[in-house]
């Protein structure tokens, strides 16, 4: 779901319009309805896709300005195993990519473990926060990740993994 969302919203960026994932602070039972989910489905995001408007008013500028932290985890927080001096250069592409990721609240719950020519995305911890669950924020990363290795030239394949894990990217 992250991972599929973040594509519309990376493509709607190309093309030069403006989005917000939003979690939170819309009725899910409206866009539901809207959407025709089926008994097992639910709508855990929406984002507005537009024009934004040059000027922002006061309301904005308070959830933007006071409401919203912007900052990123520095990488020797996030990432794990092998030593960042060996990293090769795709390594180091693809993950300032996928630390670049928005995530729900900023939480940024994705870790990463480095292998020689593997990342694997695990999730901070099993504790779930604001009811949006944190695996959809990682899959927001892994296509961070991917692109991050694609721009530095390299492609490989994801393996879904079990809880905390996430998935492994391999080359
Ligand atoms: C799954 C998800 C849900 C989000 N929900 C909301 C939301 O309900 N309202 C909002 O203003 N921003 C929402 N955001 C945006 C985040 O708050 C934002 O990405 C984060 O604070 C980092 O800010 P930045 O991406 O502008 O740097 C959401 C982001 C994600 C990935």
């Amino acid at each position: 779901m992250g991972y599929l969302g973040e594509g519309l919203i990376l493509e709607a960026t190309r093309l030069g319009l403006g989005t917000c994932w939003v979690g939170g602070f819309f009725r899910p039972e409206v866009a539901a309805r809207l959407v025709g989910t089926r008994p097992s489905e639910k709508v855990v995001a929406v984002t507005p896709v537009g024009y934004a408007a040059g000027r922002w008013s006061a309301e904005e500028k308070l959830m933007t300005g006071f409401g919203r932290n912007h900052r990123r985890k520095p990488l020797a927080e996030l990432a794990t195993g092998l030593d960042q001096s060996y990293w090769p250069n795709w390594v180091k592409v693809a993950l300032e990519a996928a630390r670049l990721a928005p995530s729900a609240m900023n939480r940024q719950p994705w870790r990463f473990e480095v292998g020689k020519n593997t990342i694997t995305v695990v999730v901070d911890n099993l504790h779930e926060t604001y009811n949006i669950p944190k695996r959809l924020d990682c899959g927001i990363a892994m296509l961070h990740l991917e692109l991050g290795a694609l721009a530095a030239g390299v492609t490989g394949t994801w393996e879904f993994l079990p809880p905390l894990r996430v998935a492994m990217f391999t080359l």
